[in-house]
């Protein structure tokens, strides 16, 4: 099956991973063979460090990284609540464990309460949709979930390692569900609105839209959905042991659309509504932005694994970077922040599987029709997959402790019909809820990226402080130099570089970050040292519920981990850093405020 012609393969000075030959399926075109750099930090030690200098600080002085905005992300609702505001204003936002804390977790969702959901404006006009339960119980008749007893560990695949048997059972169960009664709760398009009412505004939370995405409720809100979906799979076809493959993105043999949803038009599996241009064989871009990139496939599938090393490793040594901010019961903030996984390569690829034919780039790239589509589910494994994976790679890489985060409650129908309520705290770990994953390669973990740059850069100096550049739309690629406390990598700390925006998120954006680059930026290479992250919003829309025109604009603060960067860079010791934007997508939708670093406890 491994072509030696795939531009992967052909490429010199890289040892190869050949393709797995029990793989029983077979794809035309796909990334079979992938290097490994051998030794990658000694190779990071490499090549020549160009260092930038920055202009002068501007007349308005240095940026100060305790001034007073940094409150208004520090202080949290405790904080008000107690009038401790100065007295603990630096219980940091990355943390996760206050030990002040009032447990006043997320109740579930008041199923009477459901209304209409949102899923566009169109001339200032919400477009409703609906898709609150069908069988409308009441919340308050919920019980909660027992995990039932089991003696063996269900184990799910990787969805291009699946054989023709195991196929034939997952378009059965996906069939039978679609052919439940259509008010049936464990019907196919009952359960995708169940994903749709989470997110698009039909719960309320202190009088908002409850919106679990861009939150640290994403992963576990997300865990449980997949469970019950999974249970009702198997009791559907009555085989316990079925389970949801996963969508191996992180690893270059799954790095295209899963063949098993795109290899008959017939099949339950299929669904119109995607990229064409994304199907057969075509590599996936993690860090798509609605424009196929000119890089190579080879280059393509270096970029996504540097993307992942980034996500799992740099970006997320600390619980909150990896989970997303906190949601408050008495707020109901509607977007504080997503974590490393979710912005990318979640956001990436519901859009890269979404038909830009479609309106609101349904199926995938809408949250409220993306469990319309099966690939969702498998893209979701693979996501839950991180989380288990990324608890295993070490540092403060653990769970949250806020109870506010472990006693947040949903709800579910369960296989039997019956409404259920379950915890957070209860998701935390997989084989507690009787699951595994089938072992792949993790290449992205030694992935580390590299030194490539060749050029000089434009200048050594005269690149303006960003409290003049900023505030700036990104309209185009915008560099600015940021102060900062030399400072070394401490165990336990982190430096985060932090950008305050404000954005539109019904619009599709995306831009990425460089440390040490300037204007001349190859934005096509992203496996190397400089790349340090990148932004994007999944375009989406709640019920306006305020009167004002900007209540689609949303201003968390976007943080990036950068203290492995500046090591790799050597730019530790430098009282200055060169930060470059580069807007992919939507740039005029998103304005950056402020650019600051500071230093928090993980
Ligand atoms: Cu709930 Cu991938 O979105």
């Amino acid at each position: 099956m491994a072509t030696s012609t795939h531009p992967i393969s052909s490429t010199k000075n890289i040892s190869f991973i050949s393709t797995n030959s029990s793989s029983p399926r077979n794809f035309s075109r796909r990334p079979s063979q992938i290097f490994l750099n051998p030794n990658p930090s000694r190779a990071a030690r490499r090549g020549d460090v160009i260092k930038i200098r920055c202009a002068a600080a501007s007349s308005e002085g240095r940026e100060n990284p305790a001034d007073s905005s940094l409150s208004e992300a520090k202080l949290d609702r405790r904080n008000v609540l107690l009038g401790l505001g100065g007295l603990y204003g630096a219980y940091n936002i990355a943390g996760g464990s206050n030990p002040f804390a009032l447990a006043s977790p997320i109740p579930p969702p008041e199923t009477k309460s459901c209304g209409p959901a949102t899923i566009s404006n169109s001339n200032g006009k919400p477009v409703p949709y609906s898709c609150c339960p069908s069988t409308l119980m009441d919340t308050a008749s919920a019980d909660y979930y027992k995990i039932p007893s089991f003696s063996k560990l269900n184990v799910r695949p990787a969805a291009h390692a699946i054989d023709d048997d195991y196929l034939e059972k997952y378009k059965t169960a996906i069939q039978k569900m679609k052919d439940l009664p259509s008010d049936d709760p464990r019907n196919f398009y009952q359960q995708a609105n169940v994903h749709c009412a989470y997110c698009n505004g039909a719960y309320q939370l202190a009088g908002k839209p409850y919106q679990i995405h861009f939150t640290w409720l994403f992963f576990p809100f997300h865990r449980w959905y997949l469970y019950f979906y999974e249970r009702i799979l198997q009791s559907l076809i009555d085989d316990p042991t079925f389970t949801l493959p996963y969508w191996n993105w992180d690893n270059p043999q799954g790095m295209i659309l899963p063949e098993i949803f795109d290899d008959d038009e017939e099949s339950p599996l299929y669904d119109k509504k995607r990229n064409q241009a994304h199907r057969r064989g075509y590599v996936t871009d993690l860090a798509y932005a609605g424009q196929e990139t000119s890089a190579s496939d080879f280059q393509k599938v270096k970029n996504n694994l540097a993307i992942m090393y980034r996500q799992m490793l740099t970006n997320a040594p600390c619980p909150l970077l990896f989970f997303g901010k906190a949601i408050r019961k008495e707020t109901g903030d509607t977007g504080p922040g997503m974590g490393t996984i979710e912005n990318v390569p979640h956001n990436s690829i519901h859009r890269w599987v979404g038909d830009p034919r479609s309106p609101h780039n349904e199926n995938m790239g809408n949250f409220y029709s993306a469990a319309i589509d099966p690939v969702f589910y498998c893209h979701h494994s693979n996501v839950d997959r991180m989380w288990t994976i990324w608890k295993t790679l070490g540092g403060n890489r653990k769970d949250i402790t806020d109870p506010d985060w472990l006693q947040t409650e949903f709800l579910f129908y369960d296989e039997t019909k019956t409404l259920v309520k379950v915890k957070v705290e209860d998701s935390l770990d997989n084989v507690k809820l009787g699951y595994t994953f089938q072992k792949m390669p993790t290449p992205w973990k030694d992935f580390k990226p590299t030194r490539k740059r060749r050029a000089k850069l434009r200048s050594k100096a005269s690149v303006s402080a960003s409290t003049s550049v900023l505030p700036a739309t990104l309209n185009k690629i915008t560099t600015f130099c940021v102060t900062r406390s030399p400072t070394s990598k401490t165990p336990g700390k982190e430096e985060l570089l932090d950008l305050h925006l404000a954005f539109d998120d019904t619009q599709f954006i995306r831009f990425d970050v460089f440390v040490n680059e300037d204007d001349d930026v190859n934005t096509k290479e992203l496996d190397r040292v400089e790349y340090a992250g990148s932004f994007s919003n999944l375009a989406h829309v709640h019920k306006d519920t305020s009167t004002t025109a900007n209540s689609t604009i949303k201003t968390p603060t976007f943080s990036l981990a950068i203290s492995e960067l500046l090591e790799d860079l050597r730019l530790e010791n430098d009282d200055k850093i060169l930060v470059t934007l580069v807007p992919r997508a939507g740039g005029s939708f998103v304005t950056v405020n402020k650019a600051y670093t500071e230093i928090i406890d993980c």
